[in-house]
C-alpha cells in the first residue's frame, strides 16, 4: 500500500480541515436519507436534490479534492506559498460547498425568489473551485518525482467534475433566468448528470490503485488509456445532449465505459478482490469499494445499452440502486478508506465502530436493495444509514484526535 503520510505538516493538517468540512456535509445527505427511509409515496423533489447533492457534492467532489491535493503533495517539501495556497483552496471548497448543498433544498422548494437565485451563485463558487483544483493538480505534475497512474486519474477527474459542474451551475442559472441553453432534449439534466455520475469511475479507481500498489511507479499506457476513455466517455454525454445525438452516441459511451473498465480489472481492481474483508483499516473498505464498482458499472451498462436507449423499460426500483452502489457502495466505501488513512494515527479510537460500519453499511445496502425490487419499500435502507452514520462518527472522532 502506499498510501503514505504528507510529509509537509501544515497540507496534513489542511487535509484534516477538508475531510472534517466533508464528513460534516455528509450529514445533510444522510438526514434526508434517513427521511426518505420513512417517506411512504412519492418523495419531493427538492428533498431527493438536497439528499442528493449532500452526498454527491458534500461528500464526494469534496473529499476527491483532497484526494487530489493529498496525491500531488505527496513527500516532497513544499514551500510557505504553496502551503498557504492549499490552507486558502481547501477552507474556500469546505465553505463553497456547506453553502451550496443546503440551496439545492432551498431554491427547488420555491418558485422562485431570493433563494432560487443562491443557487447558481454558490453553483459559481463550486465550478470556480473545481477547475483551481483542476489546474493546480496539473500543475504538480512538473514537481513530481515519478507522475504515475493515481495522479491523471486523480487530477482528471477533478477536470471532469469541473466541466460537469459547470453544465450543472448553468442549469440552475436557468432557474433564475428562464431557459437559454441550447439543449434539445426534453432530458435537460442528463446533460449534467451523466457526466457527474461517469467521473465517479476516476476517482474510485484512483483510490483503489493508490492503495492496491505497493510503491509508486511512473504512469503506463494501459493506466492512462484507462483515464482518458473514461474522461473522453464523460465528456461526450454533455456534448450528445447539445447535440440532440443522444441515442446515437449510447453505445460508444457504454463501449467506452466497457473498454476501462477491463483495463481496469486486469491492472488493479482484481488486487483489491483477493484480499478478504477482515480485520480493520484500509483494505476491507476497498475490497466492498471495488465490489459495488463492479456493480455500478453492470447497471450503468444496463441502462446505456441494455436497453437499446429505451429507458422507459428500466424497473422502478433501477433509480435507487444504481444511485446507491455507486455512491454509497463504491464511493462511501472507498472514501472511508482515504479517511481512515488519514485518521491513521488515532485508529485506537472507536476501534471497533469502523469494522462494525463497514458491515452495517454492506449488509444494510441488500437489505435495502431486497426489499425494494421485492416489496417497493425503503425501510431497509435505515439499516445502511445506521452504518454510514457510524463512520461518520468514527472517522470525525479519529480526525479529531489524530
Ligand atoms: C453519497 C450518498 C448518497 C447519495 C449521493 C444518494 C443519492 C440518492 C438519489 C439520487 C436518490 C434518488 C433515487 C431515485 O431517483 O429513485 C436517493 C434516494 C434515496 N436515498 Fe439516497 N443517497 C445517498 C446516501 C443515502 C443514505 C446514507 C441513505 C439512508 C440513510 C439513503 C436513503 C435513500 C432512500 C431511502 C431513497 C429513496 C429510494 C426510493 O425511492 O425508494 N441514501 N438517494
Amino acid at each position: 500500500m502506499y498510501i503514505a503520510r504528507v510529509k509537509n505538516e501544515s497540507v496534513w493538517q489542511s487535509l484534516k480541515i477538508l475531510f472534517m468540512g466533508s464528513l460534516l456535509i455528509f450529514l445533510i445527505n444522510i438526514y434526508f436519507g434517513f427521511d426518505n427511509s420513512l417517506t411512504v409515496g412519492e418523495i419531493e423533489r427538492w428533498q431527493v436534490l438536497i439528499h442528493l447533492h449532500g452526498g454527491s457534492v458534500g461528500w464526494i467532489t469534496l473529499s476527491a479534492i483532497g484526494i487530489a491535493i493529498w496525491i500531488v503533495t505527496g513527500e516532497r517539501d513544499v514551500t510557505p506559498g504553496y502551503e498557504r495556497n492549499v490552507r486558502a483552496l481547501v477552507w474556500a471548497a469546505v465553505l463553497i460547498f456547506a453553502g451550496y448543498v443546503p440551496t439545492f433544498g432551498l431554491a427547488f422548494s420555491r418558485p422562485s425568489g431570493f433563494l432560487v437565485s443562491l443557487l447558481p451563485v454558490f453553483g459559481s463558487g463550486a465550478v470556480i473551485v473545481l477547475w483551481i483544483s483542476a489546474v493546480f493538480s496539473f500543475a504538480q505534475f512538473k514537481h513530481q518525482p515519478v507522475v504515475t497512474t493515481v495522479h491523471y486519474l486523480a487530477a482528471g477527474a477533478l477536470l471532469t467534475a469541473a466541466i460537469g459542474a459547470t453544465v450543472g451551475m448553468l442549469l440552475g442559472l436557468e432557474r433564475v433566468i428562464g431557459q437559454f441553453l441550447p439543449l434539445p432534449s426534453a432530458d435537460r439534466v442528463g446533460a449534467h448528470a451523466g457526466m457527474m455520475d461517469t467521473y465517479l469511475f476516476l476517482v474510485a479507481s484512483a483510490i483503489v490503485e493508490w492503495s492496491t500498489r505497493k510503491e509508486a511507479a511512473r504512469w503506463t499506457w494501459a493506466g492512462l488509456l484507462q483515464a482518458l476513455l473514461w474522461m473522453v466517455g464523460a465528456a461526450i454525454v454533455p456534448i450528445a445532449f447539445f447535440l440532440n445525438i443522444v441515442e446515437q452516441v449510447l453505445p460508444v459511451f457504454g463501449l467506452m465505459l466497457l473498454l476501462g473498465m477491463v483495463i481496469f480489472l486486469f491492472r488493479f481492481a482484481w488486487r483489491a478482490l483477493i484480499n478478504l474483508p477482515i480485520g480493520g483499516g484500509v483494505k476491507p473498505w476497498v475490497f466492498f469499494g471495488t465490489l459495488w464498482l463492479i456493480i455500478y458499472m453492470g447497471l450503468f451498462l444496463y441502462a446505456v445499452v441494455g436497453t437499446g436507449g429505451d429507458f422507459s423499460v428500466i424497473p422502478p426500483w433501477y433509480f435507487a440502486l444504481f444511485a446507491h452502489a455507486g455512491f454509497v457502495g463504491m464511493m462511501t466505501n472507498l472514501l472511508f478508506a482515504v479517511v481512515s488513512s488519514r485518521g491513521q494515527e488515532a485508529a485506537s479510537v472507536m476501534s471497533w465502530g469502523e469494522p462494525l460500519s463497514l458491515w452495517t453499511i454492506n449488509l444494510g445496502m441488500l437489505l435495502f436493495f431486497g426489499l425494494k425490487v421485492a416489496f417497493d419499500i425503503r425501510v431497509g435502507a435505515v439499516f445502511m444509514g445506521i452504518g454510514v452514520l457510524l463512520g461518520v462518527f468514527t472517522m470525525f472522532r479519529r480526525l479529531l484526535a489524530s
